[in-house]
């Protein structure tokens, strides 16, 4: 396939295979090393560049995913004589060791300082979770950023704020065929032909592409369908096109102040590289029992839009899971949005995560809860819980408990309804945690939301 990019300020043509990774086009193509390969998995940030603005894993990304954007690696971010503010930072504070991390901790701290000027220490170390150092330690990297933010930032010149190529509309390589449509129309008529496999941000498929658990014959992209992108209201409800990366949504402000709950949960979903790609669709379809996206779409009572060349239909959240990894959507169907009805003024909603690490955790047990308070009356009580059965799940017997409770006997209802939340839910003992410890906790955010009704 030919690509073309910018990389680094210089206009790049390229013929490569479509799947070949984004890193190892530019380590073997393009001959900048700086981005190194630690995981492979999305997990570690040593391979993190800067695509279009965002940071992103070039390790979880196929090369055509690159096709028309701008790139900027560690190269192209100053030279020994004339180094950018965070890598001369870098040294002055002594955060280097090996070095093998470094390139994509520099990445990712370019990144944040593009977004914000004087950054907080917790934002700090929220923007580089993702980037994993296992010999200079975190503090002296914090102090870096601290340091570069205080200097002088420098343009970044002379690159386009974003590719001027058409798009090729498909693309053959590899053994494999990608279509990247533009509308959702023909995004459809591709999909019921059979055989192809959606994209969404590639970053589930990304690790199970490279590791070769999936090898599908075409791939559908849709980073260029416009219909399936963006947030906008219709009539009482928010739509959320299921390909919006996650990054976007954590910046929307209709999400911030109405679906609080989801606006918490995106942003517990890996780290910023993962967000900058990852959707609402791939969470959904990917179908996890510990998806952080999925417990607030349940409390929020959302509906899933399918759409297929045959038509449109909704299913609600909550029905859209038919088993562990299974789902209502047919093979012919692509998620196109998700509808999420803004709660009434006053609606309290909570999300809380419990992992082994802030980021690129996955839940030991996750929670989603709404409530409302109408004259002293706890009303609307959705609870949805992840990580605690085959599926995410409403707690219907601690729902029910709740619903119509006095807000004066809030405490009798938190522990009768933990009681009820631990019992309800089914989980299971495995590499992330066991059944006693997810029953307990469940019950343990269920009390803690229902107290924080108080407040
Ligand atoms: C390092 C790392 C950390 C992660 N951390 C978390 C985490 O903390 N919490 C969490 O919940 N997840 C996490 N994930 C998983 C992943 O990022 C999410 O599930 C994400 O939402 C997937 O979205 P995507 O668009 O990248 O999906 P993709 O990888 O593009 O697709 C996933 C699946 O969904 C299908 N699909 C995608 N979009 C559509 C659509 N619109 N219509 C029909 N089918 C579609 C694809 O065919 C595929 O089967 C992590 C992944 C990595 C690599
Ligand atoms: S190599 Fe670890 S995130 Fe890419
Ligand atoms: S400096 Fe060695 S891994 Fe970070």
């Amino acid at each position: 396939m030919k690509i073309s990019m910018w990389v680094n300020g210089v206009h790049r043509d390229l013929e490569v295979p479509p799947l070949k990774r984004l890193l190892d086009v530019l380590r073997e193509d393009l001959d900048l090393v700086g981005a190194k390969e630690g995981c492979g998995e999305g997990e570690c940030g040593a391979c993190a560049v800067i695509l279009d603005g965002r940071l992103v894993n070039s390790c979880l990304l196929p090369a055509y995913r690159a096709h028309g954007r701008v790139v900027r690696t560690i190269e192209g971010l100053g030279t020994p004589e004339r180094p950018d503010p965070v890598q001369a930072a870098f040294v002055a504070e002594g955060a280097v060791q090996c070095g093998y991390c470094i390139p994509g901790l520099v990445m990712a701290s370019r990144a944040l300082l593009d977004d914000e000027a004087g950054p907080s220490r917790p934002r700090i170390r929220e923007a580089l979770a993702g980037n994993l150092c296992r010999c200079t330690g975190y503090e002296r990297v914090v102090r870096a950023v601290e340091l570069a933010a205080r200097a002088p930032q420098r343009a970044c010149g002379d690159e386009p704020a974003a590719g001027p190529w058409s798009s090729p509309q498909a693309s053959t390589g590899d053994d494999v065929t990608v279509h990247l449509p533009t509308t959702l129309r023909e995004a459809c008529e591709l999909l019921a032909r059979g055989g192809v496999t959606v994209v969404g941000g590639a970053t589930d498929l990304g690790v199970l592409l490279h590791e070769g658990i999936v090898s599908p014959a075409a791939l559908l992209d849709l980073s260029r369908v416009a219909e399936v992108h963006g947030v906008r209201r219709e009539g009482g409800a928010l739509v959320i096109g299921a390909a919006t990366p996650y990054a976007d949504l954590m910046r929307d402000p209709d999400v911030a102040r109405d679906l609080p709950c989801l606006h918490e949960a995106v942003r517990t979903v890996g780290a910023p590289a993962i967000q900058s790609l990852g959707t609402l669709g791939g969470n959904l379809v990917n179908g996890s029992p510990g998806a952080d996206a999925v417990p607030p779409l349940l409390a929020l009572d959302a509906r899933v839009r399918l759409v297929s060349a045959a038509g449109e239909r909704e299913v609600s959240a909550d029905a859209f899971f038919t088993g562990y990894r299974a789902t209502v959507r047919r093979d012919d169907e692509l998620v196109a949005a998700v509808v999420v009805p803004v709660p009434a003024a006053g609606t309290r909603q909570s999300f809380r995560k419990a992992g082994t690490r802030r980021a690129q955790a996955i839940a030991k047990v996750n929670l989603a809860a709404c409530a409302r308070i109408e004259d002293g009356t706890l009303r609307e009580v959705r609870l949805a819980a992840g990580s605690v059965g085959p599926t995410v799940v409403l707690l219907r017997v601690a729902m029910a408990i709740l619903e119509g409770g006095r807000v004066a006997d809030l405490e009798r209802l938190a522990g009768a309804a933990a009681a009820a939340a631990r019992d309800e839910v089914t989980p299971i003992d495995d590499v992330r945690s066991t059944e006693r410890y997810r029953r307990e906790v469940t019950g343990n955010l269920v009390a803690r939301f229902v107290t924080s009704l108080s407040s």
